[in-house]
């Protein structure tokens, strides 16, 4: 239950006067992004805002390749996975000729303001882009990897982390029947937070993610006493650990225990689709109502969130450090259980 949101309903709100935004999805696709872009169009329509979506992300701003999003181009999405607007990492954006071209086409149309649904990254290039060309931009936190800070969940990643949880569940029937133990990759280049929460939802018995550098050796000296308790075991890897990954993690984890059946399993991009959650499309609905609020209140060069309940504005530059500590509590959490 979200309480405590900003009262922004009154339409005197319109401070900064918006009459045409555009919208975008950016970087990687996860579940919810459809709900958000929904909210966006139907909050900014019942303000006679009028919404244009430009295709894969900077791409379509650059090529002016685009969409006028009415209320009834967004019915019957809110369910759907991936992406209406599609989306791309774009590297013609990255330059000083893609960025201008991206702002001749908000000059074209007469925009007011931007609304990117993305990552890190794409924050990063909203960003450069402000310090160039001048347009009011606010964001949606838009990843499965939850790497951002300013929110407690980005939209996919409660998704994301049950189709994790879903998928190793079945793995955990076969790992028992077999006595195998299992190295399961999940998504999460920098961050291991999917490792992690996915981790202490399916009981696994250890994860090995980038944030901490001494979790092999850890895991390599737990085998004593593995061998005289379970059989069976789940050891979650975030595909960005430093040593490899499933297949580089199994494979040696074979080498040094030959007495062990190990399989290796790479979840793989299935994380990425699906229909979201419940909690995803109310969070995503909320981020992008108050995405079109923020515009009208003359936010700029901010994400909006949801942190304790709250919604919370974080300027770009602050939303797009990376996490290099996870709670320790959630590991401790994990340590406690897992033994
Ligand atoms: O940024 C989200 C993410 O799913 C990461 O966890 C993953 O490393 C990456 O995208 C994969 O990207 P791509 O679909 O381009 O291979």
């Amino acid at each position: 239950m979200i309480i405590g949101l900003p009262n922004l309903t009154n339409k005197n709100m319109n401070v900064h006067n918006m009459k045409k935004i555009a919208l975008i999805t950016s970087g990687g696709d996860s579940p919810g992004m459809n709900a958000c872009i929904r909210a966006i169009v139907r909050t900014a329509r019942a303000e006679n805002i009028d919404v244009i979506g430009f295709y894969r992300g900077y791409e379509g701003l650059i090529d002016d390749d685009h969409i006028q999003l009415t209320k009834s181009k967004v019915s019957n999405i809110i369910h759907r996975g991936g992406t209406i607007l599609k989306t791309a990492r774009s590297k013609r954006f990255t330059t000083p000729e893609g960025m201008k071209k991206a702002n001749e086409t908000l000059e074209k149309h007469q925009i007011d303001g931007l609304i990117v649904i993305g990552g890190d990254g794409s924050f990063k290039g909203a960003l450069e882009f402000s310090k160039v060309h001048n347009i009011k931009t606010v964001g949606c936190p838009g990843t499965i990897d939850n790497d951002l800070i300013g929110t407690d969940f980005t939209i996919g990643y409660d998704t994301a982390t049950n189709t994790v949880v879903e998928a190793v569940d079945k793995i955990r029937d076969t790992a028992e029947s077999h006595d195998r133990i299992f190295v399961v990759e999940v998504m999460g280049r920098d961050a291991g937070l999917i490792a992690l929460r996915s981790a202490i939802a399916c009981g696994a018995e250890a994860i090995l993610i980038p944030e901490r550098k001494n979790d092999l050796q850890t895991l390599l000296e737990n085998k004593k006493s593995w061998r005289l308790t379970k059989k069976s075991r789940i050891i979650i890897v975030a595909e960005g650990d430093e040593n490899g990954g499933a297949v580089g993690i199994g494979n040696l984890l074979k080498k040094e225990w030959p007495e062990f059946d190990i399989r290796i399993s790479i979840l793989g991009h299935i994380q990425r689709g699906g229909n979201p959650t419940c909690m995803e499309r109310v969070n995503a609905s909320i981020m992008g109502y108050y995405a079109v609020k923020a515009l009208q209140n003359g936010h700029n060069n901010e994400m909006i969130g949801i942190v304790n309940k709250q919604v919370a504005y974080t300027h770009f530059r602050d939303a797009v450090k990376h996490i290099e500590d996870l709670n320790p509590e959630m590991m401790r959490i994990l340590d406690v259980l897992s033994s």
